[in-house]
């Protein structure tokens, strides 16, 4: 995520604190009880979610993040700015903790992200330059990462985020410095295909909904890499969202991702009570994040199976969720996913399951 986007929302919670028109006053959501079904036994494909190794030691998460899912993404311990020691030695012992965990839950394993313009470790900056021991330690990190976790791993983040945030270019890194734009994707991907050939290969990307461009621009890099016979076998699809997205731009985006024909991730589902414009009270932004889930579980479920590679929701409890990072904006009222503080069910748990069952029953 781009630092322009926290400077985004910091100036769009500016604007929304002038609280002005927004959509009609939300219906109070029923309070729901009884016991919790799985969101990974509703729908046809796995279900995930967000885990850091830090969160294993928190009971509440623990027992929700092995029941209710059956994939687990690497939130953080696959990163390089937890791998990369400065001296350049890695460290695996977080994401060697998850795979324990998923293997343990029987849950599939993806892995973010072996290559992201926001990680650069400081032993690859005092390489920026010197293009032979770049490439050498570049080539040597995928291939150790990947390599660890062959036949472990159903699947990776490859590259993550190649857009710029404005959505009509393609990101300048240390990476596509020092490797080149195509040079260090077709690298990352080729050298993760044979460290790993099991695994399924995906480049992830957000604000595809919000903008067509950025959606357009992302596309057509995929396509162009796809004819150069780079092996991407997935898209994806992050859907961090704020409360304000307009209705039916998730299934529209949805529509545009699908006629490439490949599998597509929902790879980081939240919905954010911020938004771009003011737009009403917190029961109204509540009610919309209620709306924007059902419409991302029907978008997703109105694919062809063989399109529904998972639904990842980007965390279990809202005390954990990033949007509540400083370097993201930091606002501790913000409230994203479907379990509360304390490991709660909210009515946004009780939206997505619903959803599913009743998108099961058509
Ligand atoms: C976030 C993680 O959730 C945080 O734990 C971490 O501190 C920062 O990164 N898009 C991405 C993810 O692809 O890597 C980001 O995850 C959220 C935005």
């Amino acid at each position: 995520m781009s630092f322009s986007r926290r400077a985004f929302v910091g100036s769009a919670l500016a604007l929304a604190a002038c609280e002005g028109q927004g959509p009609a006053t939300a219906a109070a959501q029923p309070a729901r009880s009884g016991p919790l079904p799985r969101l990974r036994d509703l729908v046809p494909f796995p279900v995930g979610t967000q885990l850091v190794s830090d969160h294993l030691a928190i009971p509440s998460v623990v027992d929700l993040a092995s029941t209710q899912f059956d994939q687990i993404t690497t939130g953080y311990d696959l990163k390089m700015e937890y791998l990369v020691q400065p001296d350049g030695r890695l460290r695996f012992d977080g994401p060697d903790a998850l795979a324990a965990f998923a293997d343990a839950n029987g849950q599939s394993l993806h892995g973010h992200t072996l290559v992201w313009y926001a990680d650069e470790p400081e032993f690859f900056q005092r390489l920026d330059g010197r293009q032979a021991a770049f490439e050498r330690a570049y080539d040597n990190h995928i291939t150790t990462v990947a390599g660890r976790y062959a036949g472990r791993m159903r699947s990776w983040d490859v590259v993550n985020e190649p857009v710029t945030d404005e959505g009509r270019s393609l990101r300048e890194s240390l990476w596509t410095r020092n490797l080149g734009q195509d040079g260090h994707f077709e690298r990352a991907f080729h050298l993760t295909h044979e460290a790993d050939p099991g695994a399924l290969l995906f480049t992830n990307e957000y604000h595809l909904e919000s903008k067509p461009h950025k959606r357009r621009t992302f596309l057509n890099l995929i396509e162009r890499m796809l004819s150069r016979g780079v092996p991407i076998h997935g898209i994806g699809h992050q859907s961090h969202l704020l409360c304000d997205l307009p209705r039916g731009a998730v299934a529209e985006a949805m529509r545009e991702i699908a006629s490439l024909g490949l599998p597509i991730h929902m790879s980081e589902v939240d919905v954010s009570l911020q938004s771009e414009r003011p737009f009403g009270s917190r029961r109204d932004r509540e009610a919309a994040q209620i709306r924007l889930y059902q419409e991302t579980i029907e978008a997703y479920m109105d694919l062809p199976r063989i399109q529904q590679f998972a639904y990842t929701i980007w965390g279990v409890r809202d005390a954990e969720s990033w949007v509540r990072q400083d370097w993201y904006g930091g606002d501790h009222t913000d409230a994203p996913l479907l379990w509360d503080d304390n490991g709660l069910p909210k009515p946004t748990y009780w939206a997505v399951a619903d959803a599913m069952r009743a998108r099961r029953m058509r």
